[in-house]
């Protein structure tokens, strides 16, 4: 299996908050034996503070800059470091250019959970600052709006997940992953 991704090349997963980019993600890593990236750790640990305290001190514009920052190191550092299974902030498909790198990374999957499973999957999380409302389903409703479309061009491949068990969404993207890396868009190649 660890012939699966060619060097530098990785398996970045996109999708909204609570679709299960990184329980999916540290089990691809497990089954891969890629490392596991995850960007929001990652900003986490340049910044030394948590998400919602880089929301409230220096603002979501800031936190935006920083994710497009890391994005082009992953791209210009491809080692084994900075490459395996990336999992990404929900937000991550917000900028044009984020859109690009993240293709030019390797092999983008978009796990696409619909409303109902969001909002039970994310009733309990205290550390996303987007959805510190009291109405989360209509936030939701309107990030799955904005965002669908740019989810759906960002990605080489959609997963509906909602139904689907977390090693089921692994064997899915690995069979994908094999037949994308075995002959990946031309003009995507790094
Ligand atoms: C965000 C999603 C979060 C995190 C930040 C903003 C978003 O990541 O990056 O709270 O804009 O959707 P997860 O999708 O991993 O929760």
């Amino acid at each position: 299996m660890s012939s699966l991704l060619p060097n530098g090349r990785s398996i970045v997963l996109i999708g909204l908050m609570g679709c299960g980019k990184s329980t999916v993600g540290r089990e691809l890593s497990r089954a891969t034996s890629f490392p596991f990236l995850d960007t929001d750790m990652l900003i986490e640990e340049q910044v030394g503070m948590e998400i919602p305290q880089i929301f409230a001190e220096l603002g979501e514009p800031r936190f935006r800059a920083l994710e497009t920052a890391l994005l082009n190191y992953l791209r210009d550092n491809p080692s084994s470091r900075s490459s395996g299974i990336i999992a990404t902030g929900g937000g991550m498909i917000l900028r044009p250019e984020n859109r690009l790198i993240l293709r030019s990374l390797g092999f983008v999957v978009w796990l696409d959970v619909d409303l109902p499973n969001l909002l039970s999957r994310t009733a309990r999380a205290q550390n996303r600052p987007l959805l510190h409302i009291e109405d989360r389903e209509s936030r939701l409703r309107e990030l799955m709006d904005i965002r669908s479309p740019l989810y759906e061009q960002t990605a080489h491949l959609r997963i509906n997940s909602s139904n689907l068990k977390a090693s089921q969404v692994v064997d899915l993207i690995l069979q994908h992953a094999h037949t994308f890396f075995a002959s990946p868009p031309s003009n995507e190649a790094t």
